[in-house]
């Protein structure tokens, strides 16, 4: 998809498609107005019949009169009190994928009322809605298949229309930052979304190495020899039940050593346990096929260094994804079993499938102990609860200390993203102690979400936020603004995140 930014008003351009986005109330005193005008007073027309779409994302065709379009689309931004950039990427996609198995090949976008409804800022603006329309183009289907007319059309070009040549430059850098974050978000997605009889640890790891060998980066992969010798005892315990090897991917933006330009060194680290059966504490077969996707972590943690690499190349990042399947055979871990953790710690595993925590404790306690990692965030589809407690619009963070989650957060909101954060109540680590060890794996029922945050607290010294995304992973039905399956979550965040680092 080409993507420009012109400086003319709708009437002054041509196209296939118009899209339209309006915050609140249709203001006709605006440029709005005299949109409505060429169109013959097909917009207005609407607005009497109570045709207009009000509720957020919601869209509607309407003539286009004189206009040079064939069709022009009216997307809906909401109350704009509540507008942000979650409900600017999510409008911008709602759009593209109200065009489902339609033929169009070229769109233009007013971005005038998303930028004011962000505040004036035509950069983040255009940021967004590139992000909207790359990340809501995005159909699954056409992973093992090719024919999909249940996909939103691959456009050929979108051209982003500022009134004003003044906002040109801005919309432009935002427009390109926007491109490569979305389809950086659907590098995870079409990875994660990967079976789990195609995407083996090894497979993920040799999936890394190609990303790596396209953006310059370093990539180590410890394989379970390594791993072992390293005494990295929570990883292969998961791993051990499997015919599958586990697979530690390392992989690195920057100079060995180095730091970025706040002496800080960042390490993203995700959950790829490609396939969960809960290994020996098996699950019920209902659903269990959703556990392919248990890999999602690994796979938006590589496709994040990526993308900041090609937005900073450089910039010094570390990104981990332990790379296990947790399966029941006839070498797997046990109930009961005590296992010793990369960091010294023993661990009395009491539930096989409490099994991600395990192999991010390694992973963590590797980061910063042998690669010098000084911030530590990880994503996981960690628990069912985080799901259960705030569903799947929201991800659950546990975070330590204070001012690190007032980092995720502003990185959080600025890519368009929802954060929910739970609390690290210490008190309930008394409910996790064990008789031979120096903690088990799962603990006393209550509480099961915040015992989870901190079983991973163990494995950690440095600042750390834990991204559960067990709710927000992939979506079972599709919404206006996305597909079933993968969603992306955490990829923006991720990058936001990381590029912090990259000016002092
Ligand atoms: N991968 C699952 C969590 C999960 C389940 C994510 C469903 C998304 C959808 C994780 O490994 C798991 O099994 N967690 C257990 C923890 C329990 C044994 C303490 C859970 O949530 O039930
Ligand atoms: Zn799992
Ligand atoms: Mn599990």
């Amino acid at each position: 998809m080409q993507i420009r930014v012109a400086s003319a008003q709708p009437w002054e351009t041509r196209g296939e498609l118009l899209v339209v986005p309006f915050v609140g109330e249709p203001d006709f005193s605006t440029p709005l107005g005299e949109l409505d005008t060429h169109t013959g007073g097909d917009i207005r027309a609407l607005a009497a019949f109570g045709e207009l779409p009000s509720k957020r994302y919601a869209t509607a065709l309407a003539a286009p009169g004189d206009l040079d379009f064939k069709r022009i689309l009216l997307v809906a931004g909401g109350e704009p009190e509540t507008f942000d950039s979650e409900a600017a990427r999510r409008l911008a996609a709602s759009a593209i994928r109200r065009l489902v198995g339609r033929e169009v090949k070229s769109a233009a976008f007013v971005l005038g009322p998303v930028a004011v409804g962000l505040g004036q800022d035509a950069a983040l603006a255009a940021e967004l809605v590139v992000r909207g329309f790359i990340e809501g183009a995005f159909e699954p289907k056409t992973i093992y298949r090719e024919d999909s007319d249940a996909a939103p059309p691959a456009l050929d070009e979108l051209v982003l229309l500022v009134g004003n040549p003044r906002y040109q430059a801005d919309a432009e850098r935002g427009a390109e930052r926007g491109r490569i974050i979305g389809e950086g978000a659907n590098v995870a997605r079409r990875l994660a979304n990967r079976s789990a009889n195609d995407v083996t640890p090894q497979v993920l790891a040799d999936e890394a190495r190609a990303i790596a060998e396209a953006n310059g980066l370093a990539i180590d992969v410890i394989d379970e020899r390594r791993a072992a010798e390293l005494g990295m005892g929570m990883f292969l315990g998961v791993g051990q039940g499997s015919h599958n090897p586990p697979r530690l991917i390392v992989l690195r933006s920057g100079d060995e050593g180095a730091k970025d330009a706040r002496n800080r060194l960042l390490a993203m680290v995700g959950k790829g346990v490609c396939f969960d059966s809960g290994g020996i504490s098996i699950k019920p077969a209902d659903r269990m096929e959703e556990m392919k996707m248990d890999k999602t972590g690994a796979c938006t943690v590589i496709a994040a260094i990526a993308t900041v690499a090609k937005l900073s190349p450089g910039l010094p990042v570390l990104a981990l994804a332990p790379a296990v399947e947790n399966m029941p055979g006839g070498g797997a871990s046990k109930p009961g079993d005590i296992i010793k953790a990369f960091n010294g710690k023993w661990v009395d595993l009491i539930n096989t499938d409490a099994e991600g925590r395990l192999i991010l404790g390694d992973a963590m306690s590797y980061a910063e102990q042998r690669l010098g990692a000084t911030h530590i965030v990880d994503v996981a589809t960690l628990t069912g609860a985080v799901g259960r407690a705030i569903g799947n619009l929201v991800t659950g963070v546990f975070a330590t200390p204070d001012p690190w989650w007032g980092e995720v957060e502003a990185a959080a909101a600025r890519a368009g993203e929802r954060y929910h954060r739970f609390p690290l109540v210490q008190d309930y680590m008394a409910e996790m102690e064990s008789w031979y060890a120096d903690f088990q794996n799962t603990g006393t029922p209550d509480g099961s979400l915040v015992k989870s945050g901190l079983f991973l607290e163990q494995f950690r010294t440095v600042p750390w936020a834990h991204l559960d995304i067990g709710g927000t992973a992939y979506f079972r039905k599709a919404t206006p603004y996305a597909t079933r399956g993968a969603t992306g979550v955490t990829h923006a965040t991720l990058v936001e995140l990381a590029l912090a680092g990259a000016q002092a």
